[in-house]
């Protein structure tokens, strides 16, 4: 899955994954994950999602990591907004308060990036690389993250031969993946609906899965 992919698709406007709304379990889950904690989060491959802005209304500093300036830009017009836009190196950054859209390629992040990151909100990131890029996405993650990370990620598995993404992930996977850096509890499992446009891509039995992973000490 390289870059010119995922620039084809929002050059051509083709981004289901889009939530118009915010959420329902990153609303349902968020205050058991975060706690008191207002502290930054770090949200990877975070599109133009509005969670961003549900976040950083409840007092957490944010930054998203993205690889389209189509879905930066979008980000802050749809909302009405217009941030400093600041060029290095590695990213472009967008900077609107506490609120900070990284744009650029997250495998180039450092851990000097996240030194002061509390949570990660995971929402269709894991699930938008095939097997190779998970397992180096989630071997980055786990070493930069600092030693009291928490992170509240959402997944999709099903058992249809039908290619992504978003990629099947099974809850193995998640514990494989993570489990050497992280606890790893399972918060919910719902079946998408027969109306759900993954299921009427022949994703039958599509379940979308909620963890909350806990950096060990
Ligand atoms: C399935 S979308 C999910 C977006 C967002 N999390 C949401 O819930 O709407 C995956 C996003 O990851 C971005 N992306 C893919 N590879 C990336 C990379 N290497 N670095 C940064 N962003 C990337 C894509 O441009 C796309 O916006």
């Amino acid at each position: 899955m390289d870059h010119s992919f995922w620039h084809q698709i929002w050059q051509a406007n083709q981004i289901g994954f889009h939530q118009p709304d915010i959420n329902p379990w990153l609303q349902g889950y968020w205050s058991g994950v975060a706690g008191p904690d207002t502290g930054k989060v770090l949200v990877p491959l975070c599109g133009k999602s509005r969670d961003l802005w549900w976040l950083h209304e409840r007092g957490h500093p944010v930054v998203g990591v993205e690889l389209s300036p189509i879905a930066c830009t979008d980000f802050f017009a749809e909302a009405g907004q217009t941030p400093e836009i600041r060029a290095d190196t590695r990213f472009t950054r967008y900077v609107l308060d506490r609120l900070e859209l990284w744009c650029g390629d997250f495998f180039a992040l450092k851990a000097e990036d996240v030194q002061d990151v509390h949570r990660v909100y995971d929402r269709a990131a894991l699930i938008a690389l095939p097997p190779d890029m998970r397992r180096r996405y989630a071997d980055l993650l786990c070493a930069i993250l600092p030693a009291d990370t928490r992170m509240l990620l959402i997944t999709l598995d099903h058992d249809a031969d039908v290619s992504g993404p978003p990629f099947a992930v099974p809850e193995e996977e998640v514990r494989s993946l993570y489990g050497p850096y992280f606890d790893v509890d399972t918060l919910r499992t719902t079946t998408l609906p027969e109306d759900h446009p993954l299921v009427q891509r022949g994703m039958q039995g599509a379940r979308e899965e909620v963890f909350v992973l806990t950096r060990q000490k």
